[in-house]
């Protein structure tokens, strides 16, 4: 297999092909999703919750993605693999670069880290060091404390314009990729066709995003409480394999997600 690589998905923006991707934290499931068609996975700091029992994403640390991240890369050697910043590791620029250093040796392609443009000097430090980075908006979980829970954001005129702004002066800096979490379905496509050739992936985030990612915990219907966006696929399938592929089939072809799992 040849490896994926971020001019990869630049171009299945560009000939509008959506493509599902899918959070991993093991080499097991690494080599199953790969096997099955997906490319793209993230190793996700929800590994704080899916993997080690905590109620937010807050206690993970740097190590512990480095950790999980060269589990996954074992398994799935020519996927592409962006691994999640953890909280507190990139409150300063230089503290985002040494820390992304750890993630990119550990077998990251890409790193992801939430907020707006506060992190335009981080982002520009980090790719002009060549680390391509992904952003998080939307809900961003590092942030609960201030959001005051997991709700749906830019439901409103100016927190979906600063969602935007923040957006343009991102891309301006050097993003290479968006995940937009838990936003009203028009406010995503907004995003999604603003940004001309950056790939936007959405979780809660409606179907007119060029991606999807699922918690894989949530996809296989192992999450006590899943949330709304969330679909069990194994329940429809019985098995692990064929609830990856169904999953995948869904994204691309744009029934997954419904109105039933997106926020108007
Ligand atoms: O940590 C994570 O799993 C995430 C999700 C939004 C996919 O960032």
């Amino acid at each position: 297999m040849k490896p994926t690589t971020l001019s990869d998905l630049w171009q299945l923006k560009k000939e509008k092909r959506k493509f599902a991707t899918i959070t991993a934290y093991d080499a097991s499931f690494a080599h199953i999703f790969a096997e099955q068609g997906i490319n793209v996975m993230l190793i996700g700091d929800s590994l704080g919750m899916t993997m080690q029992g905590f109620n937010s994403t807050l206690p993970v640390t740097i190590e512990d993605i480095a950790y999980h991240t060269r589990c996954v890369r074992a398994g799935a050697p020519d996927a592409f693999l962006i691994a999640d910043m953890p909280f507190m590791s990139y409150a300063t620029p230089e503290q985002g670069c040494k820390n992304a250093a750890k993630l990119m040796r550990a077998g990251a392609n890409m790193v992801k880290i939430e907020g707006g443009s506060w992190l335009c000097d981080t982002v520009k430090m980090l790719t002009e060091r060549s680390v391509p980075v992904c952003i998080h908006l939307g809900l961003m979980p590092q942030s609960v404390n201030i959001l005051g829970g997991y709700k749906v954001q830019g439901r409103d005129q100016s927190s979906a314009n600063q969602l935007i702004n923040d957006t343009l002066a991102l891309k301006d800096s050097g993003m290479q990729m968006l995940l937009l979490e838990c936003v009203p379905t028009e406010l995503a496509r907004q995003v999604t066709e603003k940004l001309t050739t950056i790939p936007v992936i959405g979780i809660g985030a409606g179907n007119a995003t060029d991606a999807q990612i699922l918690v894989m915990h949530d996809a296989l219907g192992i999450t006590a409480k899943p949330p709304k966006f969330a679909k069990d696929f194994l329940k429809e399938t019985g098995n692990i394999r064929d609830a990856i592929r169904l999953y995948i089939e869904q994204v691309e072809s744009g029934i997954y997600p419904d109105q039933a799992h997106s926020f108007n």
